[in-house]
This record gives structure tokens, C-alpha cells and sequence, in this order.
């Protein structure tokens, strides 16, 4: 398969690419919608999708509801969806913003009464935006970090825009804990391409909509570790669910 262009969604989705705001959309009002996630080595899934991203706060697992202990101050929502975290937290009064690359879902989340949401890819972020207590990763988002130099670049970026006790919030599945054939060949097949295992290359379709095709990074706890190595930022805990995901409470090297 030729790959021909990978973008860290520098630039705007044209509405055709915006597959996960047309399915948030879809279910917003009502309609079935789905979420199909296609690799680069042709293995197909489909995702928990947009009925996850609406869920509320008594429907969430344990885990989630305990990472949710840790915000603090100002929060920076990256990879909001439908703004699921973002809502909880500014009715908890926190101020929040949630930024999203994805035209349709930023547009959801104001009608859903979110007061501060912009469409921005992760790769966008700069000082202008405000300073944060808590950057908010969820829903398996530390995959928007990408790759493993693409982390560190944003790693460096985030310190430019946190307080000095700031804290990183971030979701991420172990992608050793399968034994499914085709994922196992998969990191064969990456460590061949000099990639780090857990990094996927898909993109996400809905009806004709497809996303570009972009980068998305799976971590078990020790490569986590081996990202944040030498960055001003560390781990503080790991808070576990079952199947290998789990959210990192990333606190800064003071
Ligand atoms: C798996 S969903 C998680 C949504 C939400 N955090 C939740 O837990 O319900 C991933 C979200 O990241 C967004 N996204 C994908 N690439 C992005 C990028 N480069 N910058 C910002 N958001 C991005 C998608 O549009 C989608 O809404």
C-alpha cells in the first residue's frame, strides 16, 4: 500500500477527512453511526466509536473516574471527541478547553454547551493557548504523541504552556498484552520499518469519510518510561484497567 502523505493534522480536515466528527455528529442527533479503523497493513476494526465518546460520568469504569481525582486548576482537553472529560469538568467548575482537529466534533461540543473548544491539532499548540494545570490525554489519546520523536517534541512544547506542578493526563493500551497473530505481526513488521511497535499507522472511515492516514502510538509502561527519559516530565503512577490499558499520571522533574 502507498502511503503517500502522513499528516500530524497540521492543517484543517476538509469535511470529506472528518470521519470521527461525522460519526459524533451522526450520533448526536440521533442516527447509527460506527467507527472503522483501518491499518496500514490492511487489518480492519471496528471501535467502541461514538457512543463511548457521549458516555457520561456514572458510565465510566473505575479507572477513568479515579484519574479524574487528579485535575487540577486549568485544563487542556487534547483530543476532546465529544467532549465527554471536558463537560464533567466544567460543570465541576474547572476551566477547561477542549481542542480537537476535527471540525465537526469541536462544532458537538459547543452545542452540547462546551463554553471553550477550538478545532487545533495536537501539533498546533503553542503558548498563545494559555497556561494549564492538567493536560487531559483520554479515551487511549497519549496516541496522538504519534511516535517516539514526535512525543518528545510535543513533551518539550507542553513545558512551554503548563505551570510548574502541571500534570499530564494520558490514556494508552499496552499493545504486548495480545496474542492475536495479526498484531504480533504487525510489530514484526514495524520493528522491520524501524518504528516502534505499538505504532500504528491508520486512518478512521464513516459512510465515505476517511481521516488522512496518521500516526498512533501504543506504549506498554516501560517504553513510556523510555519516552519521558531526559524530558522534564515523569512518571508519577499508573492507574490500571484490565486488558493492558492504563492511564499515566505524568507529574513535572521540579
Ligand atoms: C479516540 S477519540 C477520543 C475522544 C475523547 N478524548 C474521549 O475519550 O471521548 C480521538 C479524538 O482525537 C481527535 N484527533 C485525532 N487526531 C488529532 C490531532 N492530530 N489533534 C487533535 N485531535 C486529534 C479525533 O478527532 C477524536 O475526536
Amino acid at each position: 500500500m502507498k502511503v503517500s502523505k502522513i499528516t500530524g493534522g497540521r492543517q484543517m480536515l476538509k469535511d470529506w477527512q472528518d470521519a470521527f466528527g461525522h460519526e459524533i455528529y451522526d450520533y448526536f442527533n440521533g442516527e447509527r453511526s460506527y467507527e472503522i479503523v483501518e491499518r496500514d497493513d490492511g487489518y480492519i476494526d471496528i471501535s467502541g466509536g461514538a457512543k463511548n465518546y457521549f458516555s457520561e460520568y456514572s458510565e465510566w469504569q473505575e479507572y477513568e473516574k479515579e484519574a479524574m481525582k487528579y485535575v487540577r486548576g486549568k485544563v487542556l482537553d487534547i483530543g476532546c471527541g465529544a467532549g465527554r472529560h471536558s463537560l464533567y469538568l466544567q460543570d465541576k467548575d474547572y476551566k477547561v478547553l477542549g481542542i480537537d482537529n476535527s471540525p465537526l466534533a469541536i462544532q458537538v461540543c459547543k452545542e452540547r454547551g462546551l463554553k471553550k473548544a477550538m478545532v487545533l491539532s495536537i501539533t498546533q499548540i503553542n503558548s498563545r493557548l494559555g497556561n494549564f494545570d492538567t493536560i487531559l490525554m483520554m479515551g487511549n489519546n497519549f496516541g496522538l504523541f504519534g511516535s517516539f520523536k514526535r512525543a518528545r517534541w510535543l513533551l518539550g512544547k507542553f513545558e512551554n504552556i503548563t505551570t510548574k506542578d502541571a500534570l499530564i493526563i494520558a490514556e494508552t493500551r499496552d499493545p504486548y498484552q495480545t496474542q492475536l497473530k495479526e498484531h504480533l505481526e504487525y510489530h514484526r513488521l514495524n520493528r522491520k520499518r524501524n518504528r516502534m511497535p505499538g505504532q500504528l499507522r491508520i486512518r478512521v472511515r464513516y459512510k465515505r469519510y476517511v481521516t488522512p492516514w496518521f500516526d498512533y502510538l501504543l506504549v506498554s509502561k516501560d517504553e513510556m518510561a523510555l519516552i519521558l527519559r531526559d524530558t522534564n516530565w515523569r512518571i508519577r503512577k499508573f492507574i490500571d484497567r484490565n486488558g493492558g490499558v492504563y492511564i499515566a499520571i505524568i507529574e513535572k522533574n521540579l
